[in-house]
């Protein structure tokens, strides 16, 4: 049988990252990957979750099972996380929280109750969006449109082109939606877009389903939980699907959450119960290691602190490159305008070049990025971004 399968491109994130390795240039740059970066090109163990894990092999005594929802404290944890303590939906008892795999566990298994509860359904995704959204949620059997979303004009949001598409939208369409430092742009809509989009989600019928894989990363834990919160409270219905990727630094562990949020708590008890028969389904139980470590740092309050400077460290290092490499590039070619980078949030900036020339930047000076122009602003480091502009323009030049 598998004679008759014809090989595949390799996923274009995991492709760079084999390219970059195998890269023996000690010039090379690896903007590629979404991965955080310290100033040194590495991503370290974080200190506060060395020290979780420090507590959790002395005082961990089992490796049985955890259960088919993951750790209850770690689901408890991550709602007051993403929605805040007090917010009106948990207390009013309509949210249920499945650790998942990762993020991508997290998209997948919201895909799949999507599909559970009203089979047929389809999924509307900003242009461009993640470029693993469509298998995770295709794979899941919902039907994939897109709306208008990157304005590469002014690298910002086309907001009323993505408007005039959602309007158009019938009842029960689900719209997938980025909390926040949008993947693949730093494209992010401002709290009043947010609160038109509301609208227009609660006029239409909508389903928001929102992914939240850098909170922290933008304008900080709460800031870049806005929309979630938002919609939570004032919709009878939302699906977030979190990852613990980038803000615990967990990326291999594979940790991340669903949250669904429903009209009632009855409603909320029957949703629960179908996640679990799904995830039984694909990966049984979760993996416990990343979960108990996110609960150890949540719990202990001085731990919880020093995870949030550590947050507060890794967002303003982005920020504080952002400016710079807009500075360097002024320099290197004042004929374009790059200023959008520093108004973008997160990790990435689609940069605006052709695919040919992000090739040419990756074979003549080895600096990698997606063939979209896609940057890990992260990858960069100062004793680099005067490489980067310099090669930025030549390339650019040519
Ligand atoms: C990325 O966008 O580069 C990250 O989210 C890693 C991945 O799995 O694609």
């Amino acid at each position: 049988m598998f004679e008759r399968l014809e090989p595949i491109a390799v996923d274009t994130i995991l492709g760079l990252m084999a390219a970059y390795r195998a890269d023996p240039d000690p010039r090379k740059v690896d903007l590629g990957v979404g991965v955080y970066r310290n100033d040194r090109g590495e991503t370290p163990v974080l200190s506060a979750v060395q020290r979780a894990e420090s507590a959790l092999l002395t005082s961990q005594t089992t490796k049985a099972y955890v259960g088919a929802t993951g750790n209850p404290g770690f689901n408890q944890a991550m709602e007051r996380l993403v929605f805040g303590a007090d917010h009106a939906a948990l207390s009013a008892g309509r949210v249920r929280t499945v650790q998942a795999p990762g993020g991508c566990g997290a998209l997948r298994l919201g895909a799949e109750i999507i599909r559970t509860a009203s089979p047929g359904s389809v999924v509307h995704v900003p242009t461009p969006t993640w470029s693993n959204h469509p298998p995770l949620l295709c794979g899941a059997g919902l039907k994939l449109e897109s709306y208008p979303y990157f304005d590469a004009a002014t690298g910002g949001v086309q907001f009323n082109a993505m408007i005039a598409v959602l309007e158009r939208l019938p009842a029960g369409a689900v719209v997938l939606l980025h909390a926040s430092c949008h993947n693949p742009t730093g494209a992010d809509l401002s709290e009043e877009q947010w609160r038109e989009i509301l609208a227009l989600v609660k006029r239409r019928h909508l389903l928001p389903f929102i992914d939240m894989a850098y909170q922290g990363f933008g304008d900080g834990l709460d800031a870049d939980a806005f929309a979630i919160r938002l919609f939570s409270s004032e919709l009878p219905e939302v699906v977030c699907a979190v990852s613990c990727s980038k803000n615990f630094g967990l990326y291999r562990e594979r940790t991340g959450a669903l949250h669904v949020i429903t009209e009632t708590p009855a409603g909320a008890e029957a949703t629960l119960s179908n996640l679990v028969r799904i995830a039984r389904g694909i990966w049984s139980m979760p993996p416990d290691h990343g979960a108990a470590v996110v609960y150890g740092i949540l719990n202990d309050a001085t731990l919880c602190a020093g995870w949030m400077e550590e947050v507060d460290a890794m967002r303003s290092r982005i920020g504080g490159l952002r400016g710079a490499v807009v500075q360097q590039l002024q320099q290197h070619c004042p004929q374009r305008d790059f200023s959008f980078i520093a108004r973008q949030r997160g990790m990435f900036s689609y940069f605006g070049m052709s695919t040919a020339q992000v090739r040419e930047l990756r074979s003549r000076h080895h600096i990698y990025m997606t063939d979209d122009s896609r940057m890990n602003v992260a990858g960069l480091r100062q004793e680099n971004l005067e490489y980067f502009a310099r090669s930025v323009a030549e390339v650019l030049g040519r």
